[in-house]
């Protein structure tokens, strides 16, 4: 029932993850909240319809932003659990978060934060600069918020499906599916972890009333969502019913590559080499400060690899 549920707070609402955060605690019959900016409401009409869609759908809207404090507290009053999505792109989401966590501990009814994360375990990863340093900012919140003994749960340990590699059948380069030649960092026969957004989400909001994922880190990995670069393409050519010429790269050779490309695609080799080469979304867990949410919630029908795949045929 609604009333036993958790009530929900997404800040970060209107971005890529937030969306289907906002999408999975209405779902799954949280009291929603979502925190929107009406700057972004009047001059963004796709996010203004994606507002739309929250309010038709009983989200209740707190329009503000972090930085309007009697808003930012006003709102955290009204539930039980916050959901971070701000981006990792901003200079300053160390700050931001850590202006959350001390807004939290102000109000006192916060039972669960969950920071920005939905990515790699930040404080184990084996990455290139300047992709580490970047990435480390996650690191230093989770820190502050056990020092300041906030209840959290920490998301991670996957790449998100739909950005990126999939879309590319796991290359780096090239827009779409490859039609006839596909590049592959290293073996290609590391493991690796790709979970649908939604999935993502919908696990995420499982975790936010659970005991079993307080104070935690949560590892998403679903058995369906691993998979190794070679196994990937096997699984298109056997839909597609095409072979691909495989062009390996090796180790060494990656990173002359990455020096030879733009900046947003050196990010993704980056990310690629840890996920397809390092095989960073595949350490092992320790039981006594991490959970694998398959295993907590079996009941959660999360698309496969080869579901995810079939969109885009
Ligand atoms: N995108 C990916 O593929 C991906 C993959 C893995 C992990 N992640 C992680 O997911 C997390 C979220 O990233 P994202 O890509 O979803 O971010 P995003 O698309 O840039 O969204 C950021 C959200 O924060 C809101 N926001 C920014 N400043 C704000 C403020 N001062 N007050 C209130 N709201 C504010 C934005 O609102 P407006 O709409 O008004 O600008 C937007 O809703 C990050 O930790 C990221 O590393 C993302």
């Amino acid at each position: 029932m609604a009333a036993d549920l958790s009530r929900i707070l997404v800040i970060g609402s209107t971005g890529y993850f937030g969306k289907f955060m906002v999408d999975a605690s209405v779902r799954l019959g949280h009291p929603t909240f979502a925190m929107v900016r009406q700057g972004t409401y009047s001059s963004n009409p796709e996010k203004a319809a994606l507002i739309d869609s929250f309010k038709s759908r009983g989200v209740n809207l707190v329009y503000g932003d972090i930085y309007e404090r009697e808003k930012l507290m006003a709102a955290l009053k009204q539930v039980d659990v916050v959901i971070c999505t701000l981006s990792h792109r901003t200079p300053h989401l160390y700050e931001d978060e850590v202006m959350l966590i001390e807004a939290i501990k102000q109000v006192g009814n916060i039972k669960r934060y969950i920071p920005s994360e939905f990515g790699f375990d930040v404080e184990r990863l084996d990455i290139m600069e300047p992709a580490k340093s970047t990435l480390s900012v996650k690191a230093r919140v989770r820190q502050r918020i056990r020092e300041e003994g906030v209840p959290h749960t920490i998301v991670c340990g996957k790449i998100a499906a739909n950005w990126h590699f999939l879309p590319r059948i796991g290359q780096v380069e090239g827009f779409g599916p490859p039609a006839d030649k596909i590049h592959i960092l290293g073996d290609g026969n590391t493991k690796a972890v790709f979970v649908r957004e939604e999935d993502t989400a919908t696990y995420t909001v499982k975790a936010a009333d659970d005991p079993r994922t307080l104070n935690k880190i949560m590892y998403l990995r679903p058995p369906g969502c691993v998979i190794s670069h070679n196994e990937l393409i096997d699984l298109w050519e056997k839909k597609t019913g095409k072979k691909l010429e495989r062009i390996y790269i090796p180790e060494h050779e990656v990173v002359t590559k990455m020096e030879d490309s733009s900046p947003g695609l050196r990010g993704c080799y980056m990310v690629a080499h840890a996920s397809f080469v390092k095989g960073q979304t595949m350490i092992d867990i320790d039981p006594l400060i991490g959970v694998e949410a398959s295993e907590l919630y079996p009941e959660v029908k999360y698309a496969s690899i080869g579901e995810i795949l079939n969109t885009y045929l």
